[in-house]
């Protein structure tokens, strides 16, 4: 293994520690909403992913138990009957944890000599593959937290040298010009197979907001009116929308006369120059259209947030801002010390070639895109990773979130859900035709 997976292997591992640790057992044992595992199923889940992986398949190695690749997998139980499983006890599940860790940066495990097992350890794929699984859980978690009405983070605050937005009034567009571009990557080491193939895709001139809706543009949305007005859902949405009585955005709460918001436990007043988060795609959909505009389609986002057009055919960059995560000081993201988003605007080094912003690090961005294989796609290394949701029922979101581990996404990851879900840290940025 080499010394970038081992640290992001540690890394995963504080951070689920960190985000865990000041819980009690029994938050982690409860279940806080039926979308939602118990936190002590990420727990160990993420454990036997990592047993599954990096000993068992690399290595032969036994199971730890052979009922957990039942209990375990996310396939065979639903989240909302997890509850009812036979699941390890908060400290067995910290124990598995900890000793699946401990043999593999033991090393003394071979792996096996194996085709199969080869591709997998090229470039340290696998290593990369279950660290990231372990990020996209705390994430999952993250998410877990925020749905409890109580006794979230204690440290839920500002944090230290928040900075702050630079764009206030109305989002300012910015015009992609016409051309192709490459979609997807075939370099980049860590990527999943739904980011493969690159492929050039020719898109015609558009225009995409700098920045993704703030909470005041969307407040006014809702002041408007824009909920009660079929004529800017879809069909679709508006059923939705009449079906979940949808009002304003999740956690949104409207008292006194004016707009607050529960984070994490903690009702504090709407912060208005923050990006709105936990939109479901239907009401993003729905923005879009009243403020005349559309979703971006992922190819779209992809081609202002990587593309840059002065460095000639080929050129993409991986990060906004360049190809490593650690260029630019936008790199803050991924952090849990502020528990949220930072204003839209206030990292303006981290802006890609055509200017956008806050296209990694703020919220997860809907488009108008269904999660679909790109063309010769081919599954790697399972097909339960991407392959079972491709279809009309998930929409792809891009970015990546404050929650978002930096090694966990890049502007070609692809991150899916259903239209209605909104407990995720999802938002939404503009476009239109140009
Ligand atoms: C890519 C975020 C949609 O959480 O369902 C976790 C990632 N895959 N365990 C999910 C994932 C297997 C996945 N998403
Ligand atoms: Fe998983």
């Amino acid at each position: 293994m080499r010394a970038e997976s081992a640290s992001a292997l540690a890394e995963a591992r504080a951070r689920t520690n960190g985000v865990l640790d000041p819980l009690s057992d029994a938050d982690l044992v409860e279940q806080h909403s039926p979308l939602m595992s118990p936190l002590v199923w990420d727990l160990a889940h993420i454990a036997h992913y990592e047993e599954l992986w990096l000993l068992r398949t690399l290595s032969g190695a036994e199971a730890t138990d052979p009922r957990f690749d039942d209990v375990y997998d996310a396939f065979k139980h639903p989240r909302a009957e997890r509850t009812t499983l036979d699941l390890l006890a908060v400290g067995p599940a910290r124990a598995f944890a900890g000793a699946v860790r401990e043999r593999v940066l033991g090393r003394d495990l071979t792996p096996q000599p194996d085709p199969h097992v080869e591709a997998l350890l090229t470039d340290d794929f696998v290593y990369g593959m279950v660290a990231r699984h372990e990020h996209q859980h705390i994430e999952t978690m993250l998410a877990t937290l925020q749905l409890m009405t109580e006794g979230g983070p204690t440290a839920a605050g500002d944090g230290p040298g928040r900075p702050s937005a630079i764009a206030r009034g109305p989002a300012i567009e910015l015009l992609i010009p016409a051309g192709p571009f490459v979609m997807g990557t075939d370099t980049d080491l860590w990527s999943y197979d739904n980011e493969r193939p690159a492929h050039a895709v020719d898109l015609p001139a558009f225009f995409i907001d700098r920045t993704p809706a703030t909470n005041g543009q969307f407040a006014a949305f809702v002041d408007g009116g824009g909920y009660d007005n079929p004529d800017h859902w879809s069909t679709d949405g508006w059923k939705w929308r009449q079906e979940a009585a949808l009002s304003a955005p999740q956690f949104w709460d409207h008292t006194a006369d004016r707009w607050t918001r529960r984070r994490f436990g903690r009702i504090e007043p709407l912060p208005l120059l923050e990006p709105v988060q936990h939109i479901c795609w239907y009401e993003a959909d729905a923005f879009a259209r009243a403020a005349g505009k559309r979703l971006p389609t992922e190819a779209e986002w992809e081609k202002a947030a990587s593309w840059d057009p002065g460095a000639g055919i080929g050129m993409k960059q991986s990060r906004p801002w360049g190809n490593s995560e650690a260029e630019s000081p936008a790199a803050l993201w991924g952090s849990t010390a502020r528990w949220g988003p930072d204003e839209v605007g206030a990292h303006p080094d981290g802006a890609s070639p055509f200017g956008g912003l806050d296209l990694l690090g703020g919220v997860w961005e809907w488009t108008a895109s269904d999660f679909t294989p790109y063309p010769r796609f081919r599954s790697f290394p399972y097909r339960e990773y991407s392959e079972v949701f491709f279809g009309p029922d998930y929409k792809v979101l891009r970015g990546g979130s404050w929650a978002t581990h930096p090694v966990a996404v890049s502007t070609t990851f692809r991150n899916w859900d259903y239209p209605i879900r909104r407990h995720i840290f999802s938002g939404v940025r503009c476009a239109r035709d140009a």
